[in-house]
């Protein structure tokens, strides 16, 4: 049975006394369920602060994303290493927002503005290898954006960015590595995915692992759903086959919404 995996995006957000108010909100949500595993992934500047506050609770601590490299003349990149001395287990690979796809239109955010932020699948494989090479859990993101949905593409895009990100990588490093699917129109909007749909996508993920890895490797990888998951769905989506567990945006800067999800978990 593959654990659950509820995990808090903050994106930008969190100083580090917000973190202090929020984390100390969350630690008896946190204690009442030592059978899943919880991530919390603060802006960088906070993880060193959430990682001394976390460090007696059962939460783990993620990046938010790395750089490939792990060190050298590359301004503002934080690599593996750093993100492993500072405490972080988990980092996120290949966030939606970091491929520079956003599900709410951002009106200044024209083709050269989007290119700052980058990600290809090419960017978003090397740094997946860093995570693994640096001893760290990748959480790796994976979603349609709303006209690949309506075009019907759903399932080749999360396939083709699954196997992508993929490349190079040994069955056993493969099934340690944690999958989101976030379609990306989902993310931010409070527009969430249907969960047998969500359920459905999530299942393609796993069906590429076994494509590339075998069965065994895709029963053991785990699958979180993302976008718009709040305490009035999250149990519908986390009591799904295929969905392991929840990547949670939003949500997750409230202590009453992220302990409700953490509570909804049925296992
Ligand atoms: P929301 O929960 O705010 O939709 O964000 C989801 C997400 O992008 C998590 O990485």
């Amino acid at each position: 049975m593959r654990q659950t995996i509820i995990a808090g995006n903050w994106k930008l957000n969190g100083t580090i006394s917000d973190a202090e108010i929020l984390l100390s909100a969350l630690e008896s949500a946190f204690a009442a369920r030592p059978d899943i595993q919880i991530v919390v992934c603060p802006p960088y500047t906070t993880l060193a602060f959430a990682a001394q506050k976390l460090a007696e609770s059962n939460a783990k601590i993620g990046g938010q994303d790395l750089f490939w490299k792990e060190k050298g003349a590359y301004t503002a990149q934080i690599s593996a290493p750093m993100l492993k001395e500072i405490g972080c287990t988990y980092v996120i690979v290949g966030h939606s927002e970091r491929r520079g796809r956003f599900g709410v239109p951002e009106p200044e955010f024209n083709e050269a503005v989007l290119a700052y932020f980058g990600d290809s699948d090419i960017t978003v494989n090397l740094k997946l290898k860093a995570a693994l090479a640096g001893g760290l859990i990748p959480i790796c993101c994976v979603g349609e954006t709303l006209s690949e949905r309506q075009s019907g593409s759903t399932d080749s895009v999360v396939s083709n960015q699954t196997s992508a990100a993929l490349k190079g990588v040994s069955a056993e490093q493969a099934s340690g590595i944690v999958f989101a699917y976030e379609p990306v129109w989902a993310i931010g909007t409070g527009e969430v995915c249907a969960a047998v749909e969500a359920d459905r996508v999530c299942g393609i993920i796993r069906q590429k692992v076994g494509k590339l890895y075998g069965a065994d490797t895709a029963e053991k990888v785990q699958i979180q759903y993302g976008g718009s998951v709040k305490p009035d769905n999250a149990a519908d989506l986390l009591g799904r086959p295929n969905i392991d567990g929840a990547l949670v945006g939003g949500a997750s800067l409230k202590a009453a919404d992220f302990a409700a999800i953490i509570a909804a978990s049925p296992r």
